[in-house]
Formats: structure tokens, C-alpha cells, sequence
């Protein structure tokens, strides 16, 4: 699956951004929130996300990378989120945080950064619908994809079948035409991406691309 990221949309034209990811064949629609705390810079909120989710008919898959995410999860689904990630290392106790995304009935996702081992993710695989793997230090659109991710899936991916798991792996941060077919091979189920997609000649097709690597 793919899921385009809006971070690298033209802001001032966010409707039509939507309308493509409605006639393209992407699966979900990525959004980045980023609060100038927990990441150094600052992307947009619930007044954004709304309008969005109004004209974009396709699931929305929220990355927030923000501190105190328990404060906030419930209006991200009121907002129109079909999926709530938030980063692991944010949060002392992420259980109560994945029980009020649950609760309101939208997806739970837990996300880490490229510094943090994988392992602490294991003992959440079973509660959650998702994990995103980070590629790139969260923050930012168009960086360079960081090569050891693909170990890092090996190993999350080899956790999930000896647990007997469904859990879907994300991937996201530089990802591009090139390493999508490996990210695929090492058992990525959704990639994100932001560049790759938005400052393509042909958005549309380069969509369709990523799927079939
Ligand atoms: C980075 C964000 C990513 C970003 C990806 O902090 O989480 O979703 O938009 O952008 P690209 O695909 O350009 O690396
Ligand atoms: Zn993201």
C-alpha cells in the first residue's frame, strides 16, 4: 500500500492535492503533525486536517509527532482520522493512549524514530494495528533514506510472524522508486511518501509505480 504524505503538497492549493489522491490509486493519505516540541519544526493542526478530510475521500493516516498525544488522539479522530500513530518514545505509558484511539474506533499505530531499538516496540505488537518504522529522524520532508531500516524491518517483521501476528509495518522517510521493491521484499506493508509523490511531474503515475515495485 501506499500512503502519500501531504507534508510535501502545495499548501496553498491543498483541494486539489486532495482531489488527485482521490483519482489515484493510493490506498490512504498520510498527515504529518508536528508540534516544534517533540520535532523541531511545526507543520499544521485540527482547522487543516478538517478541510482536508472533507474533500479527500480516501483513509486518513495520522503520524503525530508531538508531545503529550494523550491530550489530543481524540480530536484526531473527531478530525476525520481513520488511523492515530504517536511516537513511542514520546510517552511514558502508551497502553491508556492506544485504548482512547481504540475507543473511539479509529486505528492505533505506535511509531519510532531511527535511534530507537526496535525491541522496545514487541511487548505493543499485539495491541496495535500498525508500526511505523521511521527512515529518516522525524521533522522533516525530502531527506535521505537511512540504509539500515531494512534490517530493522527483518527484525520486526520476523517478531511479528513468531508472534502469529497481522500487525502492519509502515515505512516512512525518503522513500522513493528505488528502495520501495526492497522495502517491499523485507516485508513493508504500507510506504509513505512525501517527495517521491508530490514533486513528481506525474503524481498520479508515480502512485501507481510505488505500488507495483
Ligand atoms: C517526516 C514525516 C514524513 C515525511 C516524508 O517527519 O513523518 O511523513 O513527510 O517525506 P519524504 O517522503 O519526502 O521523506
Ligand atoms: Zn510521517
Amino acid at each position: 500500500m501506499v500512503s502519500p504524505s501531504l507534508l510535501s503538497a502545495d499548501f496553498s492549493d491543498l483541494r486539489s492535492a486532495c482531489e488527485m489522491i482521490n483519482n489515484s490509486t493510493a490506498q490512504w493519505l498520510h498527515i504529518d503533525v508536528m508540534d516544534g516540541q517533540f520535532v523541531p519544526n511545526i507543520s499544521f493542526g485540527f482547522p487543516v486536517m478538517e478541510a482536508v478530510s472533507r474533500y479527500c475521500h480516501k483513509p486518513l493516516d495520522v503520524h503525530l509527532m508531538i508531545v503529550h498525544p494523550e491530550k489530543y488522539v481524540e480530536r484526531f479522530v473527531d478530525a476525520g482520522a481513520y488511523s492515530v500513530g504517536f511516537h513511542l518514545e514520546a510517552v511514558e505509558y502508551p497502553r491508556p493512549i492506544l485504548d482512547l484511539i481504540r475507543n473511539k474506533g479509529a486505528k492505533t499505530c505506535l511509531t519510532i524514530n531511527p535511534d530507537i531499538e526496535v525491541e522496545r516496540l514487541y511487548p505493543y505488537l499485539k495491541d496495535v494495528d500498525m508500526v511505523l518504522l521511521m527512515s529518516v529522524f522525524a521533522g522533516y520532508g525530502g531527506q535521505k533514506f537511512i540504509e539500515d531500516t531494512y534490517e530493522k524491518l527483518d527484525k520486526v517483521k520476523a517478531e511479528i510472524v513468531r508472534q502469529g501476528l497481522s500487525t502492519l509495518i509502515e515505512i516512512d522517510g525518503g522513500v522513493n522508486l528505488e528502495n520501495a521493491p526492497k522495502l517491499y521484499a523485507h516485508g513493508a506493508d504500507v510506504l509513505v511518501a512525501g517527495s517521491t509523490v508530490f514533486k513528481a511531474k506525474d503524481p498520479i503515475e508515480t502512485i501507481r509505480l510505488l505500488q507495483k515495485s
